[in-house]
């Protein structure tokens, strides 16, 4: 017997159900801009060597800045970060305007107020389907106290996230 099809709105419901961070990747784009957007694919690898992994949409419009980068920088947003998670996930051109920034490693900006930041040089690429899946090397990272931000069944929590 072949597998019955996969219905794509019922395959999104499904994955909903699994709990996840919610980071923005950033990068530099050969021009010097920043790109990044809203990312809950990311997630470790491996521990040794230190690799971690997120998948990119084809149709994002940062794809090819993404695939000339030579670094990356994830930055783990905190449960009051909503606004950011929003404003990465638009279609917003200045994403970046206005925000408290800083410079990570090959110049990926990080973004101030984040739960923790994962600093990686580009590992290796690979096409799966519709998205392009970067691992990344981790070159430094930083964990604070703040709580993190959650996404589940379409909707982000906040709250009393251990
Ligand atoms: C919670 C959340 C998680 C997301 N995770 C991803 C992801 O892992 N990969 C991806 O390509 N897009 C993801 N998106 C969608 C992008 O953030 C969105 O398409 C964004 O507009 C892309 O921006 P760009 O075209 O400027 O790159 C996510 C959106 C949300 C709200």
């Amino acid at each position: 017997m072949s597998a019955p099809a996969i219905d794509r709105r019922e395959l999104r419901r499904t994955l909903a159900c699994f709990p996840t961070g919610v980071t923005v990747v950033t990068a530099v784009a050969p021009n010097g801009e920043y790109v990044g957007l809203t990312v809950n694919s990311f997630n470790s690898l491996s521990l040794d060597p230190p690799l971690v992994l997120w998948s990119l949409t084809s149709a994002s419009r940062s794809l090819a800045a993404f695939e000339q980068a030579k670094h990356f920088a994830v930055n783990i947003l905190a449960d009051e970060q909503v606004e950011i998670s929003r404003l990465f996930s638009s279609r917003a051109t200045r994403k970046f305007t206005g925000l408290e920034l800083k410079p990570g490693i090959g110049g990926a900006p990080l973004i101030a107020g984040c739960a923790a930041y994962i600093e990686c040089r580009i590992h290796s690429r690979q096409r799966g389907g519709d998205h392009m899946l970067f691992i990344g090397e981790v070159e430094r990272h930083r964990a604070s106290s703040k709580r993190p931000l959650v996404f589940v069944h379409g909707r982000y929590v906040s709250g009393p996230v251990p």
